[in-house]
């Protein structure tokens, strides 16, 4: 039986540009929409766990596990509040896999190998990056069949965007040539900023059909969510925030029946 997971990676190698608001809300919009939904927590700083109320002592086993310890994903899985959306908790065990499976032949293969040895019952499974081109990052960049990029509308948004396309030609050279962007996402736009715009205008005129037309505007509930355990979608569903990863779930599943059908 063959594996039907869709696996995406959220990257970017910098920090603050809406990596894990992007993961936990679009998962959220997936698994709203009836897609089956697993995130993957690859951050040390477990932001998106603790984004979707998943407490500390409750992470008997992580995504650590999965790199290092060879647990099942299955094993490792915890359900969240979020009806068909499950999660791989992060721990700061994270912190030491780096020093822990440098050595392998396999270092860049582990979550790949975890996530394909069992058939999983994912239509999608999102994987949260942290904000560097370490060996999760490069573990995630192996694993998935495509990467979304979040961009915060910002004066330096561009720079190092093509580091970040260049890592992934790099990825694709290597270790992973099937691995495609899924899109561009800019996130924390703010109307009201006339750079802003600018920002959006340049970041299409240079990236073209990869950038989503879905906008993530600037929205202080979405920044008040995670502190309740909860994605915005949940907290706050009418919120433009909220409407926004709605209106992203559904041009990721437009892509990817156009992808399917091509
Ligand atoms: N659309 C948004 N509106 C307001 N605040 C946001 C939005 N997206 C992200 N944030 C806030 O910005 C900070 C960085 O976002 P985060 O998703 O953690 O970035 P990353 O994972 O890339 O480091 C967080 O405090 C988050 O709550
Ligand atoms: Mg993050």
């Amino acid at each position: 039986m063959i594996n039907r997971s869709r696996i995406i990676t959220i990257a970017n190698q910098k920090g603050g540009v809406g990596k894990t608001t992007t993961a936990i809300n679009l998962a959220t919009a997936l698994a709203a929409i009836g897609e089956q939904v697993l995130i993957v927590d690859l951050d040390p700083q477990g932001n998106a766990s603790t984004g979707l109320g998943i407490d500390r002592r409750d992470r008997a086993l992580s995504s650590y596990d999965l790199l290092v310890a060879s647990n099942t994903v299955q094993q490792a899985l915890l359900p969240t509040a979020v009806p068909n959306l499950s999660i791989v908790p992060s721990t700061m065990d994270l912190l030491g896999v780096e020093m822990e499976i440098a050595q392998q032949p396999d270092r860049v293969f582990r979550l790949k190998r975890a996530l394909t040895e069992d058939v999983l019952p994912f239509t999608y499974i999102i994987l949260d990056c942290p904000p560097s081109f370490n060996l999760l990052t490069m573990n995630a960049m192996a694993a998935a069949q495509s990467v979304l990029v979040p961009l915060q509308c910002e004066f330096f948004a561009l720079e190092g965007l093509s580091q970040l396309l260049e890592t992934v030609e790099q990825v694709r050279r290597t270790v992973n040539p099937s691995l495609d962007i899924q899109g561009i996402v800019l996130t924390m736009f703010d109307a009201r900023n006339n750079l802003a715009q600018q920002v959006v205008n340049d970041v299409r005129t240079y990236l073209g059909e990869k950038v989503y037309q879905t906008l993530i505007p600037r929205n202080v509930r979405v920044s008040e969510a995670p502190s309740y355990g909860k994605p915005a979608i949940l907290y706050d569903l009418k919120c433009a925030g909220s409407q926004a990863y709605l209106q992203l779930a559904s041009e990721v599943i437009q892509r990817e029946r156009r992808r399917k059908a091509a």
